[in-house]
This record gives structure tokens, sequence and C-alpha cells, in this order.
């Protein structure tokens, strides 16, 4: 599966975040190359810096999130759910015909802990999907833990990721980027549409974190 990934470059909108960074690191010393972007082109390159010398290699480069976009041929969306739909409109030319992962969870927190959002459009990636008209949008990487993704002394990132989507072609190539990853698997989730309850999940997913002092993730059996 790996293999499939070829040359692939994967570019990271918010990779000077802990969910973009910490995937990011862990693509990077898979031996695939990363670009991180960022609203700041310096935040970027200082961080695509320190990734290179935690990964020990030099296939990982900073840049704005626009010439991240134009530069990867898949993009990984990781921002913070509040700027997402204005981040992605304003990439629509730069995505076209690109992949992108969305892997972000619209969650509010209030005194009682993490709960799911309702979206207009149904899920975040029902949000990218309208954005980004011309690309083949793909949801998945969103229950993973960034804690554990920094913590390099975690060798295998033991979680099955849920990939979504229409198009075949296209979560074959996010499963693999998964797979690409020790430890971690990529398993097909359904289409698009479904991605609500998956984004959902992870509010449940953190109150278990909480109760038991945990990075859980899931694993789906029998396959
Ligand atoms: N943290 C996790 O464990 C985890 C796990 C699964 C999924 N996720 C999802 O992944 C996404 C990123 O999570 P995170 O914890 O890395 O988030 P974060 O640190 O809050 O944000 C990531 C990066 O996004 C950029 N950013 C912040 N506000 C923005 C805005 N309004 N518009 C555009 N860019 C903005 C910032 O980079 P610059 O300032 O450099 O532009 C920031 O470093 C979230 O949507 C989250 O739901 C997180």
């Amino acid at each position: 599966m790996v293999a499939e990934l070829g040359q692939v470059k994967v570019g990271v909108l918010g990779g000077t975040g802990p969910q973009g960074r910490g995937l990011a690191l862990r693509w990077a010393k898979a031996g695939i190359s990363v670009i991180l972007g960022s609203r700041s082109a310096d935040r970027a390159e200082e961080a695509a810096g320190e990734l290179r010398a935690l990964a020990g290699v030099e296939h990982v480069s900073g840049l704005d999130n626009k010439a991240t976009a134009t530069e990867a041929d898949v993009v990984l969306v990781a921002v913070p759910w509040e700027g997402h739909a204005d981040l992605l409109q304003s990439l629509k030319q730069e995505l076209a015909n690109k992949i992108v992962i969305d892997c972000v969870n619209p969650l509010g927190f209030d005194k009682q802990g993490p709960f799911a959002l309702s979206v207009a459009e149904g899920s975040a990636a029902q949000q990218a999907e309208q954005a980004l008209p011309d690309s083949r949008v793909t949801a998945a990487f969103h229950h993973v833990s960034a804690v554990v993704l920094a913590d390099l002394s975690i060798a295998e990132v033991d979680i099955d990721v849920l990939v979504l989507g229409d198009d075949r072609e296209a979560t074959d190539i996010v499963r693999a980027l998964a797979d690409a990853i020790p430890g971690m698997r990529g398993i097909y989730g359904g289409r698009l549409r479904n991605a609500h309850q998956v984004e959902a999940l992870t509010a449940n997913l953190i109150a278990v974190n909480r109760r038991y002092k945990a990075h859980a993730g899931l694993r789906i059996t029998d396959v």
C-alpha cells in the first residue's frame, strides 16, 4: 500500500498546530515529503526546521497556506473549526483537482464536557466539499491524538483511521497515508455524507480520555 504513494508531497494547512505537526512528523519519518502551511510563512519555516531536526530528515519545508496548497499533491486541513470555511473558500483555485483530507472536528465544550456542534452542511467534511467543488475531498484522522503523534517514544501509533469519501482512488491514497505510519491502519469508512458521526464521535473519545486519563483510539474488528 505504501508503495502506491510514490513521490506524493503532502501539504498541511495549519501545520504549525499540534495535530498538523504531529501527522507531518510521522509522515516525514516514514519518508514522505511534507510542507507545513501557516498563515505566516515565517512560522511555517520555523516549525518545519523543528520537525527536520526531530525527524532527522530534510524533506520538510514550511510555506504560507496558499503556497502549501499550490505546491502539495495531497492537502490535510488541520485548522480550528472556526477558521475552516474561510480558509478553504480562499483556496478554492489552489486546491482544485487535489485530494483534500479534512480532519476537523466541530466540537463545543461546556461544564458537562465536549459535545458535537451541529453544522449547516452536515459536517466539516461536507462544508469542505461545498467550499471546494473541484477538489477530491476526503475525511480522516479525526480520532488520532496529537499528544501520541508527538511522542516519538511511542513507536507504533495504535489506532485505526476511518477514511471517508466518494472517490475510491482518493480514499485509497489517504488509507495509504495512514498505513505509512507504523501501527496505524487506514480503513474505508463510507461516503462523505457519513462524516458527521465520525467527527462527532471525537466528543465521546475525549470524554473517555478525561475519565480514564488516556489517549483513546478505535480499532475496527474483523477487517
Ligand atoms: N489536537 C488533536 O489532538 C486533534 C485530533 C484530531 C483532530 N484534530 C482537529 O485538527 C484541527 C487542528 O487541531 P490543532 O489542535 O492542531 O489546532 P490549533 O493548534 O488550534 O490550530 C492549528 C493551526 O491552525 C492555524 N489557525 C488558527 N486559527 C486559524 C484560523 N482562524 N484560520 C486559519 N488558520 C488558523 C494556526 O496556525 P498559524 O497561526 O501558523 O496559521 C494553528 O497553529 C482541529 O480542527 C481539530 O478538530 C485535532
